[in-house]
This record gives structure tokens, sequence and C-alpha cells, in this order.
């Protein structure tokens, strides 16, 4: 692919890393503000582009046809995997293709907890975590009787690496954690706490469903041993994500979901698996997803990580000189390390007025619990309004929001 529409000068954020034109539905409805995207991106033209000529032109199923479509499918469809596996620095034979960053820790809890894992092991988790890094664990429990303990973060939103350590002393054989919190942006010191886990002998799963489009992620350099991402955050379709299972380890995982295209070979009475990442993809899969993630990432990638992270730092700090101006507004989290993620809370407004009415304004934002209850309630909040940044969005996407904002306040009042 090639460049995407970038701005000639990418250090102003008042222009954008990428312009909306570049986005097909921030186009055709330049009113909208759009600070929503840890919900879900908005998609390139070049990712619905690539979509549109598949499922127009190529579309076939893969690994089952004998013909010149399927063929050019199944090799577009493991060309995909190979493009997940250079922009996580991984191996391709270790990315599985899953519906999203939720069923990726749920194959992970299911193939490797429930083999690995027996009754009274110790599982940790953080109290950042989104539900879908504190569920799946919670199931584990009830299947296997594991232990389930909770890091817990201090009042900046942190980790809070002392009782981290003191939680690793009691060994510890998975320790969960998110790389970028979808609520209040924190991005813990994940390297230096992968080793510490690896050190006191427990294995690490990363959820980088948020940090995947913010963050460089090269799993040589992490050396965590299971990490998942989502392609609808990345520019990506829905419908699909992956798994990054370190090779030793996927060896000799068993398989989750059992069915067509996960075998070598089936009699009545047994079955031989597949080897590799196609053991733990049964049945027909995201065909044109996969395809098209891709896509994405080559937007991304195009772009590079240095100038995402640049712009996202400029955007925060707007929001962060901006924000305040509102009365009784309070931005939840200090963390030491931000993603482009920013929660606030005003007082006497319940998140969910703020959302609809700056909806009714044509700003877009996610407002509520975000899927981390349990973060909510150590903040001692029902919920916070949150914004998210994307690589469209511009200082006067957040210029917009306090003027709207400032409305909803005297509305309120
Ligand atoms: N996990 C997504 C969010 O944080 C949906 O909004």
């Amino acid at each position: 692919m090639g460049s995407p529409a970038t701005r000639t000068d990418p250090s102003d954020p008042a222009a954008g890393l990428v312009a909306r034109a570049a986005f097909p539905l921030l186009r055709d409805q330049p009113d909208l503000v759009y600070l929503d995207s840890a919900a879900s991106a908005q998609k390139p033209a070049a990712v619905i582009d690539r979509l549109t000529r598949f499922y127009g032109r190529e579309y076939a199923n893969i690994h089952r046809g004998l013909y010149g479509l399927s063929e050019g499918t199944s090799e577009a469809y493991e060309a995909a995997r190979h493009r997940v596996a250079r922009f996580l620095g991984a191996g391709a034979q270790e990315i599985i293709f899953t519906a999203n960053a939720t069923a990726a820790i749920n194959l992970v809890a299911h193939a490797h907890g429930d083999s690995s894992l027996k009754p009274g092991d110790l599982v940790l988790i953080s109290q950042l975590e989104h539900h879908a890094n504190i569920v799946p664990w919670q199931l584990l429990r009830e299947r296997r009787h594991v232990r389930l303990a909770a890091i817990p973060i201090d009042d900046d939103g942190d980790i809070d690496l002392r009782q981290y350590e003191m939680l690793l002393s009691r060994e510890p054989r998975l320790v969960c954690l998110t790389a970028a919190a979808n609520t209040i942006g924190t991005v813990p010191p994940l390297k230096a706490m992968i080793d510490q886990a690896h050190r006191a002998g427990a294995m690490v799963l990363v959820d980088a469903a948020q940090a995947a489009p913010h963050l460089p992620l090269n799993m040589r350099d992490l050396d965590c041993d299971f990490l998942a991402i989502t392609g609808h955050k990345l520019y990506g379709p829905d419908g699909i994500g992956a798994l990054y299972v370190r090779e030793s380890i996927l060896a000799d995982l068993p398989p989750f979901l059992g069915g067509g295209g996960m075998i070598r070979s089936v009699t009545l009475a047994h079955t031989d698996y597949a080897d590799g990442p196609r053991r733990f993809e049964a049945g027909t899969p995201a065909i044109g997803g996969a395809i098209a993630l891709a896509t994405a990432l080559d937007f991304i990638d195009a772009i590079g990580f240095e100038r995402i992270a640049a712009h996202d730092a400029a955007l925060l700090a707007h929001a962060d000189a901006r924000l305040p101006e509102i009365a009784g507004l309070r931005i939840i989290g200090r963390p030491a390390q931000r993603t482009g993620i920013i929660s606030f809370a005003i007082d006497g407004l319940h998140p969910h007025d703020i959302g609809s009415l700056l909806g009714a304004d044509g700003i877009c934002l996610r407002a509520g619990h975000h899927c981390a209850q349990p973060l909510m309630e150590r903040l001692g909040l029902v919920g916070t309004t949150r914004l998210s940044f994307a690589v469209h969005n511009t200082t006067s996407d957040i210029d917009r929001l306090v003027d709207s904002l400032a409305r909803v306040r005297q509305m309120l009042r």
C-alpha cells in the first residue's frame, strides 16, 4: 500500500496526523467529532477498499478448495498471518487468528488454563483490567479452582509495584496484564513487570487491545508468553483479532475449539490435530477480516509509531490544558505514562447524561464504566467520560468538545 494521506507537518496537532479525508465516514460527516477510537477506530478507505475487493472479486473459502480462487484466498490469509507477525515482531507460526482480543484471552484461559493450571494455582490480574481480562479468569477459577488476585493501583492510576513484588512472592503461575488501560490510559512498565514475573516463575499474558494502535509491540523485546490484539481498534475490520503464543508453548498447547480446519486426520474413534496456529482456528475464520487487517497494519506502519506517539502526546497535553476550564471537571488518574486515552468526571453530573448530550452535539465518546467495573469501584466512581485519540484527531476536536461541555455544564447546572 502507498503511504496514507499524511499531512506534511506531523508535528502540528492542529492538523491531525492523517487527513480526515482518508476515512470515508469522517470525510462525509465533516461536523462529526470522533473521540471514541478506544471503543472502535474509524476505517480508512484503504481498509474498506480491500474488503470490497476481497468480497467482490476474490472471495472463496480457504484451505479447502483446489481451484484458483480458493488457493489465492488461502495465500492472502496466510500472508496476513505473516503481516501480523511482522507487526508484533513474532514468527507467523506464533500467530493465531481469533475473533477479537476477548476471544484470544478466552482461548488462553481454556487451552492453557484448563490443561496447565491446577486447583490452588495463583493467577494475577490487575485492578486496571477490562472485563475481558477478568471474567475469563473467574470462569477458569470456577472450572479449575485456581486462585485469583488483583495487583492494586495507587491513587494516580499506576500499578503499585511494591504490592506487585509482594504478590509475586506468592509464586503465581500466570500474570495477566493490560499494556494500556482502556479507561484511564495507564501504560504500565510492562517489560520490567514481565521480567519480574518470569523470575518468579510465572507466565505472562498481555492484553494489548488498547496499546497496539499506539505503541510498538515487539514480542522478542517484550518476551511475554501470550499477547492479544483486536483488529477493529487497529483501523481494521471487526470480528478479527490475533493471539501471539510463544512458539515453544504453542507446540504443546491443546486445542480449545474442535471442528473443521484444525485437524490432520479424523476417524470416528480419534482425531490427530493440525500443527501450529491452525490447530486453534476451527471452522471458517474471518478471512476478509484477516486480509483487511493486514492492510490496516500497513496503514499504521506507514505512519510510524514515533509520529503516533508524538501526536498522542500533543493531543493529551491539549486536553489536559483545556478540560479543566470546565467547572467541577476532574481528570481521572495521573499515570506516569499514558496512551491516547483520558477520562474525566464532572461533579454532580452522571457520565451517561454528559455522553448523551455531547452525542446530540455531534461529539462521539464513551461514557460509563467502560467494561472496567472493578477499576471504577477502586476509583469510587460510577463511571467516567472518556476521550480516546486516533491519527485523524486534531486539537480542534478537543476544542469542540470543550465548547460543547461548557454548554452541557450550563444546561445541567
Ligand atoms: N473495550 C472497548 C472500550 O474500551 C470496547 O471501549
